[in-house]
């Protein structure tokens, strides 16, 4: 039966992973996949992480199953830091899934429960698995514009409108912050404008928060996501640990649900649970145990933050290193959108053409939309990246 399956093609940021790591010139760069590196390079483990994998290694007693919502005491610290106090406990259940994308994934499902035949209004760009996963799951995918590619602004009116527009009760995905791909977030007064729309049209908020500590900081990063809490009857977030604890491949994410009451929020984790239990079980435990005893543990927390805000101002070091670079060298363009943007992305803003010439000609890799990840560049090969740039934009 397999002969009847096409073969796919790479995936545009996964597949840069293994092209990247194939090319023998010893001043390539990767731009691509969205990961944190250091001023070295590299993507090491976080000391406040190893710490805690030591004493949970020292500690844990059983490898048993844990329940389909996950670790109880991950799940209040994920949904305190999410949350604060933003709203009453007892409308909210938070579970642990599998990353952030298997947080997007369970959160689908459950709108399919819900309604069969649920919209859900997507950036225009938005994140490149966003489509093929939440398309994939069964949801109806419509885009709202967000980004305008000439100017390098958020287009905040065009996107009012579009949302005016929308049936009441659809569903419209979100950035917390750190917009993946353009970096580009609403202030939050736009952010405002867009819950009276969310509030107005009734529209059912989905927030994607998967950099959490890498725009402003842990509490200003999650403003949208507490301001909705405050002001709507139904809610989505799906939290991912993978960039802010530097957890990638051990898959660490939430979902949290707001339901309208109590009443109603009992049998929506009842939902969730089993829909859980028909998908994989039970969450993957060790990253979920090493968040829980850092956000538990005072010290372990305070040095994490520490770290944190280390990743965030190094990103924002690298944005104005380039910005500087290509002001010198490419002094006709406007590059101001590397410095307006937050966290690991923002694009170029050069053609496909140009961007497979810096990968051919420079071992330089990006997205084909151009999205850079600034997390790879350092004080070493910013010239050697912005002449290229310059060498392919003239
Ligand atoms: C990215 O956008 O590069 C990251 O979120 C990694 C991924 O899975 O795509």
């Amino acid at each position: 039966m397999f002969e009847s399956l096409q073969e796919m093609p790479a995936d545009a940021i996964l597949g840069l992973i293994a092209e990247y790591r194939e090319d023998p010139r010893a001043n390539k760069i990767d731009l691509g996949v969205g990961v944190y590196r250091n001023a070295a390079g590299d993507t090491p483990v976080l000391d406040s992480v190893k710490k805690a994998e030591h004493r949970l290694v020292g500690t844990q007693t059983s490898k048993t199953y844990i329940g389909t919502a996950g670790d109880p005491s991950f799940n209040a610290a994920m949904q305190a830091m999410t949350f604060a106090d933003s709203v009453p406990g007892d409308r909210l259940v938070t579970i642990q899934t599998p990353g952030g994308s298997g947080s997007l994934r369970v959160a689908a499902g459950l709108l399919l429960r819900a309604r069969a035949n649920a919209t859900v209004w997507v950036s225009e760009p938005t994140w490149a698995n966003h489509v093929p996963l939440l398309g994939g799951a069964g949801l109806q995918l419509k885009p709202f514009p967000y980004y305008d590619t000439k100017r390098h602004v958020i287009e905040i009116d065009a996107m009012l409108d579009a949302l005016r527009a929308a049936p009441k009760g659809d569903v419209l995905l979100l950035h917390a912050c750190c917009h993946n791909p353009s970096g580009l977030d609403p202030t939050d007064d736009e952010w405002l404008a867009i819950a009276d729309v969310i509030v107005e049209r009734e529209l059912v908020p989905f927030v994607d928060s998967a950099y959490q500590g890498f725009a402003r900081n842990i509490d200003d990063d999650a403003f949208i996501i507490r301001h909705l809490a405050a002001r709507v009857p139904e809610l989505i977030v799906s939290n991912s640990c993978s960039k802010n604890f530097g957890l990638y491949r051990d898959r660490v994410g939430t979902v949290s649900l707001l339901a309208a009451d109590a009443a109603i929020r009992g049998v929506v984790s009842s939902q969730i649970n089993n829909y859980v239990r028909t998908l994989y079980s039970v969450p993957p435990d060790h990253g979920a145990a090493v968040v829980s005893m850092i956000l538990n543990d005072e010290a372990l927390r305070a040095e994490w933050l520490i770290e944190l805000n280390e990743m965030r101002d190094r990103l924002r070091e690298m944005r104005v290193l380039l910005h500087s670079e290509l002001l010198q060298k490419v002094s006709e363009h406007d590059f101001s959108h590397l410095v307006r943007a937050n966290g690991m992305f923002c694009f170029l803003g050069i053609s496909a053409e140009q961007v497979t010439r810096l990968k051919q000609d420079f071992g330089i890799y990006m997205v084909n939309s151009s999205r850079i990840n600034v997390a790879g560049i350092t004080a070493d090969n910013v010239s050697y990246l912005s002449d290229a740039i310059a060498e392919v934009m003239n």
